[in-house]
């Protein structure tokens, strides 16, 4: 089978050297612009930096996408359907990985490590006014989301002593029990808890989940978000930070993150724009952190993701559409 790597980096290459399958790496994310490419290959298997919208899959022969992540909402899903094109993901690779990242964004709000950092590396002084910070111990991390990740996460926090709330569509009532944590709507988790962690997948029904009227409700409260950007509208958040309904927030994914590297000339879209200003006014806050959507990004998730791609190919596992 020919497969079109795209995304690629040196390391995979290196990884990659003795599988059977014929691969052709391309360093450049799929989308229209790179289209070509996948002339002549069967298989093509792309990071989250490419877009896989209708264009792209009108205008490929490739029969299969793997996806090397666990979100696929960078693919048409619908356009793919209608052309046939299987479409897969890796769906457990480092629930682990992204739930230790949520931690370290917690960790890094409620000890002040970023600003610690500044006063030691920057300013070489070693005294504590303005670094207090508060305890983990006790508070009440509702989580949103109670699949791999978000159980991952709740495991974490109650070796913190942490109490657990929880919302989820599809709850699981035998976790709970073991795991010592309770469903609740989630009208109730954004009014009760003092730390909200969201770990579910972005779709229609989740875009903005976290919006004006939820951050209205919440009182001094930490938003953590490891999932997607779109998941919370940006606008309100800001409101938020501003008003003191949020304390802080720190943030793996922002709206619109994939539009931060684009050249701002190409950007004609007012709401892209909008949306961009927004982010950097997030990212000049001391009250929030950002990471560059690298929650996944520990050495041993990487190679559990090309070990799962690679069956992914050869076997047609981990379809997730209906071509
Ligand atoms: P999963 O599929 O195991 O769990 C998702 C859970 O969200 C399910 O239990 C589902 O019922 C629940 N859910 C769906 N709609 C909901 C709603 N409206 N409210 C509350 N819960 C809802 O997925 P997993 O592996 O836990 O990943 C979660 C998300 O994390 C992914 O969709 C992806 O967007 C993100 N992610 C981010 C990474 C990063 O590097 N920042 C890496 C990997 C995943």
């Amino acid at each position: 089978m020919k497969v079109a790597w795209f995304d690629a980096e040196e390391w995979e290459k290196e990884y990659l050297s003795d599988t059977d399958l014929d691969i052709t790496f391309f360093e450049q994310p799929l989308n229209e612009n790179s289209l070509e490419k996948t002339d002549g290959f069967d298989a093509c298997t792309v990071f989250i930096s490419s877009d896989i919208n209708r264009e792209v899959l009108e205008n490929t022969d490739v029969e299969m996408i793997a996806c090397r992540s666990t979100g696929f909402d960078h693919v048409d899903l619908e356009a793919a359907n209608e052309q046939g094109t299987q479409v897969m993901n890796v769906p457990e690779y480092g629930s682990n990985t992204v739930a230790e990242h949520t931690f370290a964004l917690m960790l890094s709000l409620s000890r002040k490590i970023y600003s610690s950092l500044e006063r030691t590396s920057e300013e070489h002084r070693f005294e504590h006014s303005g670094l207090t910070g508060f305890d983990l111990k006790g508070k009440k991390l509702g989580v949103v989301g109670t699949g791999a990740i978000g159980l991952h996460v709740i495991r974490i926090a109650r070796g913190f002593d942490m109490e657990v709330i929880a919302s989820d569509p599809e709850p699981d009532e035998e976790k709970a029990e073991e795991l010592g944590f309770m469903y609740v709507s989630k009208e109730d988790l954004v009014r009760k808890s003092d730390i909200i962690t969201l770990h579910c997948p972005l779709v229609d029904a989740t875009r903005h989940m976290i919006s004006g009227s939820e951050i209205q409700r919440m009182d001094d409260t930490v938003i953590i978000n490891t999932s997607r950007g779109e998941l919370i509208e940006t606008e309100a958040l800001l409101e938020g930070l501003e008003t003191g309904k949020v304390k802080a927030a720190g943030l793996d994914v922002l709206e619109g993150e994939g539009k931060i590297e684009d050249d701002i000339n190409y950007l004609s879209d007012n709401e892209d724009l909008r949306i961009l200003l927004e982010d950097e006014k997030l990212m000049d806050r001391d009250d929030v952190i950002v990471t560059p959507h690298n929650a996944f990004n520990s050495r041993e998730a990487l190679e559990r993701i090309e070990d799962v791609t690679l069956e992914n190919l050869k076997q047609r596992r981990n379809t997730v559409n209906q071509p």
